[in-house]
């Protein structure tokens, strides 16, 4: 039995990810100094690589691991890269992955230079490739990212965010690009279009429930484990489904004060009380059984593929996704 280490999961896949990791670095060679300086000190931080694991294993399931498959997996990683640095400016975040974050040593300006640049440099790789069937979805993938962060934005204004709107931002700014892998995969390597959805849902199940547990860690993690700033989302004003479900469950009153401690953020004491009151009203459970009930939802997707080793792999990521602790 598989168990729910990420180095475990990664076995049946083990020598593809190493093609894949020599391929991501060599990718990012760059002869303008500035740049590879920040790329190296990218590559060191060691991500979880949950998305090229994503393609890989979605590969190996329906049909096999092909040339296509590591573009697939590099193009993705390097999206989701881009889309972190930037995620960095956008909120004013100083740590990632236990690193100090490219805005932080390098200032706002240059990382959101380098963002574009891997952002483009991963579309390239496509283009050079000829996938135009990656790139019919990515392209909606980043427009879809982009969408959700916007939505967040004037969401968090207002602080009025209902379940119904907390699941279309995570679902446009996360899951795309999770459920954008697994349909990578199949398609890098299959022509059946029951195989292509089959994947593209199991990625939109797993993306939302990873986005929920995400959440989840904002208000229990610690920012040693998580590698980030913990209670950043509440900090930044941004409400989330532990926190909106705990708003449901009180009066109105009750609730109008919770937001206007919100309002005030600034005040230390504040954010420790929001944590305080969505603890009392059960949102993390609340939460925590949504997320479990979508990772249940992705396992069911899989029913289509013959079974083998890299098929529970992928069953193991879905535990994996909101058993993680960073
Ligand atoms: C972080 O993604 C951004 C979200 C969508 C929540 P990961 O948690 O996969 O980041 P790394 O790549 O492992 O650092
Ligand atoms: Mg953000
Ligand atoms: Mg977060």
């Amino acid at each position: 039995m598989i168990k729910n280490k990420l180095s475990d999961i990664s076995l049946p896949i083990k020598s593809e990810l190493e093609i894949f990791e020599d391929l991501f670095k060599q990718t990012l060679k760059s002869n303008v100094l500035l740049v590879d300086l920040i790329a190296r000190y990218l590559i060191r931080q060691k991500g979880k690589k949950v998305r090229p694991l994503l393609v890989l294993l979605s590969a190996k399931v329906a049909g096999g691991v092909n040339e296509r498959t590591y573009r697939g997996a590099v193009l993705v990683e390097l999206l989701h890269t881009a889309t972190l640095v930037h995620d960095d400016v956008v909120d004013n975040a100083d740590k990632r992955r236990g690193f100090w974050s490219i805005n932080k040593v390098f200032k706002n300006k240059v990382a959101v230079l380098m963002g574009d640049y891997l952002l483009s440099k991963g579309l390239m790789i496509a283009v050079k490739g000829k996938d135009y069937d990656f790139l019919d979805v990515i392209t909606n993938t980043v427009k879809r990212m982009s969408e959700g962060e916007l939505l967040q934005i004037r969401k968090t204004r207002k602080l009025d965010i209902d379940e119904a709107t907390y699941f279309q931002i995570i679902s446009d700014k996360t899951a795309s690009l999770l459920e954008t892998c697994c349909q990578i995969g199949a398609l890098s390597t299959s022509s059946d279009k029951d195989y292509h959805e089959a994947m593209r849902k199991f990625g939109e199940y797993i993306g939302i429930a990873f986005q929920i547990r995400d959440d989840i860690l904002d208000y229990e993690g610690n920012s040693t484990t998580i590698g980030k700033p913990v209670a950043g989302d509440i900090k930044e004003k941004k409400i989330t489904l532990p926190l909106i479900y705990s708003l449901n469950q009180v009066p109105k009153h009750e609730a109008a004060q919770i937001k206007k401690l919100i309002k005030n953020i600034d005040h230390k004491e504040n954010v420790k009380e929001i944590i305080e009151f969505v603890r009392r009203n059960n949102g993390i459970n609340y939460s925590f059984e949504t997320a479990q009930n979508y990772s249940r939802k992705a396992k069911e997707m899989l029913s289509i593929f013959p079974d083998s080793q890299s098929k529970i792999a992928l069953e193991a990521l879905v535990d994996f996704v909101i058993d993680r602790k960073n």
